[in-house]
């Protein structure tokens, strides 16, 4: 692709949403930036009209990138998301336009494998419910029952989806904690992969009936939609821990919470939702669930590198360079 920069015009982006302005600022060297410092929520009119005379864009999950846009959008160039997941984008139309994407893999792997681990941990042990029974004064007496949850060391972890995410969750599952390690993917790894991971492959429903905790790390597409349904629920065993950190559609939610509510579930921990930043009022009410709002990489370290790799792949594109990290359709 050719710069889109020259001595008298300069390509125009918008960042749409307010994210660290010391990086963003970076910017400026390459293009005329419009920021969104007040971060208001873009809809897709709004976005629509602000792209409208833009070559490129940076944006984060909550900005969709459809069909409808493009066309409302005959300059843009370059798409660049802050996340690894590239749901929200229509990856065929950008292709069909040549619009380029690129995303934020490998930055946020580790920080997102600590979180889908605590999530576990927290679900397990029940830590969001006993706080908040401590928090109501409602601790009157030490009982050798009072929140008793399930093991995580030494039991055995089912992870679905199996990619940088999924592989360093069981490097923590397999060292750290002892734990057996059975996984489910797309495709089955190298044998040397599967022994560097220690893990076992599995058909999702043997997975389901073999581990104590299952957890979700599967990117996220139409054929994962309510993968885990009541089906795949009444598979698992009784009493099993389910995370959720890859996208919230991959949950029937309605079907994930009469689980917890019959007690066939022993728990479950979920930072992503179908409706997010919605939340299913089924979960909201349901027993023994850890929710957080879509913050596994939320670490500072963290999204300042997805932001800056964000940029550098924006600015690569409008200096006429390959991005450093495109998205491949
Ligand atoms: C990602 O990068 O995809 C995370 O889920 C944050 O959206």
């Amino acid at each position: 692709m050719s710069a889109l920069t020259t001595e008298t015009q300069r390509p125009r982006v918008l960042v749409a949403r307010a994210v660290f302005p010391d990086i963003v600022t970076q910017l400026a060297r390459v293009a005329e930036v419009e920021a969104t410092p007040d971060d208001a929520i873009q809809t897709p009119e709004r976005l629509r009209e602000r792209l409208r005379d833009k070559h490129g864009a940076f944006i984060t999950n909550s900005e969709r990138i459809d069909a409808q846009l493009l066309e409302a959008c005959p300059l843009l160039r370059v798409v660049s998301t802050m996340t690894v997941g590239v749901d929200h984008i229509d990856l065929a139309a950008c292709a069909a336009r040549g619009v380029i994407v690129t995303h934020a893999p490998d930055v946020l792997t580790e920080t997102t494998a600590d979180f889908g681990f605590a999530l576990l941990l927290a679900a397990a042990r029940q830590m969001s419910e006993a706080e908040r029974y401590l928090r109501e004064g409602r601790w009157n007496k030490w009982r050798y029952d009072l929140f008793a949850g399930a093991d995580v060391h030494g039991a055995v972890l089912g992870i679905v989806g199996m990619g940088r995410i999924g592989r360093a969750i069981a490097r923590r599952a397999a060292c750290g904690f002892d734990m057996r390690v059975l996984y489910h993917n797309r495709s089955r790894l190298d044998a040397g992969v599967e022994q560097a991971c220690r893990a076992e492959y599995r058909s999702l429903d043997d997975l389901l009936r073999q581990s104590q905790h299952v957890l979700l790390a599967l990117p996220y597409s139409p054929a994962a939609y309510h993968l885990i349904g009541a089906r795949e629920l009444a598979l698992m065993r009784p009493g099993a821990t389910l995370v959720n950190v890859a996208r919230g559609g991959v949950i029937d939610e309605v079907a994930l919470a009469a689980a917890l509510h019959s007690g066939r579930l022993g728990a479950a921990g979920l930072d992503v939702f179908e409706g997010e930043p919605t939340v299913n009022p089924a979960l909201l009410a349901a027993p023994r669930v850890v929710l957080t709002p879509h913050i596994a990489s939320a670490s500072v370290p963290t999204r300042r590198a997805m932001v800056q790799l964000a940029v550098d792949n924006l600015a690569a594109v409008l200096r006429g360079q390959p991005p450093l990290t495109p998205v491949r359709v």
